[in-house]
């Protein structure tokens, strides 16, 4: 099978490998596409913990079931699947023991510790599968093995109700699916970016207000319109994301699921005037997947693709790191 490996940080190698045999409790999956998620530059980067070279990155998977291992029998040959960021957990620590998956101190991530989607073929665990619906193409699916979930359940999740003022902060991969999410769970939607140039697509997705954050002070803005009741901040900077805290209105919810090493800098005072809180959310497990994949086949919310083959994995790779995918790039597979 062809598959792209990182090398070393920042090599990209196209690597020839034989076919992986799933082991127990594991299926083999043909992979029809691949979502390339800001996320991937960990491993492109090697920053973060535990990740080992080669590697193969890619979490935003959607394929179809083509081996299952010993002890499979709730899964079958040629089903519709996809894999995201949360792989395998350990079943041991005290959130696995609650059955809180996501928080498992022991993680293993989907091409961080162990290889993903930039492959024709992958190994995944059982609990690592979502079922795709058939209403949603594999690389239409893709994206919202990470991108969707994340902003799905940050937001389902969240303080706001049907009405709230809900601002989406940076239209990227995630951004752009949080602006539908925000919409069709009803809340009053606000998108904010760097220029006027994502405006006319932002009010497509859902957007009722938007906000060029060059031009004007977002924070400013949204405290004319009573403030916030969530801020969901996808950029992946925290200095970019401190600039919204006085955005919030009373009682308002810094929601963070863009990463980065630069701390998010704020004041007490910015905190207890109007009693807010800055709270983050990862990702999701399989079982919100499949939440997350039917309430988008069922509203019709889809992501905004452009696909590449594997070959140019490293070209639609930096096509994301340079804001230019509108909105995910997407690696198709025949
Ligand atoms: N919490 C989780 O579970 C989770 C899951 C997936 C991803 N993430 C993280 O979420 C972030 C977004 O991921 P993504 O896949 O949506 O990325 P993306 O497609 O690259 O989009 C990020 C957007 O942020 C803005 N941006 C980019 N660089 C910036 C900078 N240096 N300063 C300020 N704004 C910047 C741009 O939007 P504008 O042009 O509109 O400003 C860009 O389109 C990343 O940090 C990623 O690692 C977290
Ligand atoms: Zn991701």
């Amino acid at each position: 099978m062809k598959t792209i490996q990182i090398t070393s940080p920042g090599a990209f190698a196209l690597v020839e490998k034989e076919l992986p045999l799933p082991g127990p409790f594991q299926v083999r999956i043909k992979v029809k596409a691949t979502g390339i998620c800001h996320s991937d530059s960990y491993t492109v980067l090697g920053t973060f913990p535990g990740v080992t070279y080669p590697r193969i990155p890619g979490h935003e998977i959607a394929g179809i079931i083509d081996a299952v291992g010993q002890g499979v029998y709730s899964w079958k040959k040629d089903q519709r699947v996809g894999v995201g960021w949360a792989g395998i957990r350990c079943r041991r620590c005290q959130a696995c023991r609650r059955g809180d998956f996501i928080l498992c101190q022991n993680h293993q991530i989907t091409g961080i510790h162990y290889d993903g989607g930039y492959a024709e073929y992958m190994i995944a665990s059982v609990e690592s599968l979502a079922a795709l619906p058939d209403e949603i193409s594999f690389e239409e699916a893709a994206p919202l093995l990470c991108a969707g979930v994340t902003t799905f359940n940050a937001l389902r999740n969240s303080q706001a109700r049907p009405g709230d003022l809900v601002a989406i902060q940076s239209i990227g991969g995630l951004g752009h699916l949080a602006i539908q999410f925000a919409n069709k769970m009803g809340f009053k939607t606000v998108a904010i970016s760097k220029g006027a140039e994502k405006e006319e697509l932002a009010v497509r997705l859902g957007a009722h207000i938007y906000i060029n954050s060059e031009k004007e002070n977002a924070a400013e803005e949204l405290s004319k319109l009573n403030g916030a009741k969530v801020i969901l901040a996808t950029a992946p900077s925290g200095k970019a994301i401190s600039t919204l805290i006085d955005g919030l209105g009373n009682n308002g919810q810094l929601l963070v699921v863009g990463s980065s090493n630069e701390p998010i800098q704020v004041t007490s005072m910015q905190l207890i005037r109007k009693r807010c809180a800055i709270c983050g959310w990862p990702s999701g497990t399989a079982f919100d997947s499949e939440n997350a994949l039917q309430f988008c086949a069922q509203t019709g919310i889809r992501p905004m693709i452009e696909t590449f083959a594997l070959e140019k994995a490293q070209e639609a790779y930096q096509h994301m790191m340079d804001n230019k995918a509108r909105f995910r790039s997407v690696l198709k597979f025949d």
